[in-house]
């Protein structure tokens, strides 16, 4: 049972400036749920109840975010208000929520290692928040831990990208082993097209077997001069314990202006449609 989900929240957020200058690019709104609330959402409902949080300066909206607030509570309590708090106090009330700092910024990678106190010696969730997610029936990280139960590897989402586009993410290539599952061979963070392996890149949904800590410490910096994840899941891939999964559902790039914008069509749209 995998009961931790790891959330890289340290990041600057330049793309939103100078929406992000003073509050975290975690707590942007899609309507009016933030990034990381939907993130906490989807690893609640994959069973991860206890949330650890790598954070960073200027990051403390984020735990003020999971926590009551008690003047406005009371000021809204028993008014029609009150009922816009739900759904984040039905986190604060399920789940547990723990942080520790990276203090430098050296990657993916680093930030994964810093989280490793709050880990231990389980496989655990990732999520990185500005990767929306919208799965079909069950959400993208419940898929995910399936797919854990059943190969006992770390996995990674995948889906097609155009060509161009393949220098934003980690890139995989492997061995196909069904309509949505490949046994990674090769892994390459942020290639050029011409060095692409495929166009099937990673988005920001993991799980990872806690050997991946013990790598991380042995991984030199990557692309460009940070700890990358994709080289240290590259060691476990060699040895053919990496899962590339195809999920099912949606993903917004909420880490870009465009994908924010689409994000916020498609969430409008949908509520706009529910009676
Ligand atoms: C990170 C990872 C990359 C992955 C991407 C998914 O990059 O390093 O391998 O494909 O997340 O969003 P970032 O977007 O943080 O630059």
């Amino acid at each position: 049972m995998i009961t931790k989900c790891l959330f890289p929240v340290a990041g600057y957020g330049t793309r939103f400036l100078p929406a992000t200058k003073a509050q975290p690019k975690e707590m942007l709104p899609i309507l009016t749920t933030p990034l990381i609330q939907y993130g906490v959402e989807e690893a609640l409902e994959a069973g991860m109840k206890n949330i650890a949080f790598v954070t960073g300066r200027n990051k403390r909206s984020i735990e003020d975010h999971f926590d009551i607030t008690y003047e406005l509570e009371d000021q809204i309590s028993g008014t029609s208000k009150e009922s816009r708090l739900h759904s984040i106090r039905e986190l604060i009330d399920k789940c547990t929520f723990s942080y520790t700092r990276q203090t430098h910024m050296r990657g993916l990678g680093d930030a994964i290692l810093t989280g490793e106190m709050l880990i231990g010696n389980q496989p655990f969730g990732v999520i990185l928040a500005d990767d929306l997610c919208v799965g079909e029936s069950d959400n993208v990280m419940a898929q995910m831990v399936r797919v854990y139960e059943k190969y006992r590897f770390s996995v990674v989402a995948v889906e097609e990208v155009p060509v161009g586009e393949v220098d934003k993410y980690g890139i995989i290539s492997g061995e196909q082993l069904d309509d949505e599952h490949i046994r990674v061979e090769r892994m390459v963070e942020k290639p050029a097209p011409q060095d692409a392996p495929s166009n099937l890149a990673v988005i920001g949904r993991y799980i990872l077997t806690p050997d991946i800590f013990e790598i991380l410490q042995n991984t030199p910096p990557g692309k460009n001069g940070e700890v990358q994840l994709t080289d240290a899941l590259q060691t476990q891939a060699a040895n053919g314990k990496v899962i590339g999964y195809r999920f099912q559902g949606r993903r917004f790039d909420c880490g870009s202006v465009d994908g924010f914008v689409e994000a916020t069509n498609f969430f409008y749209a949908r509520q706009t449609k529910t009676p």
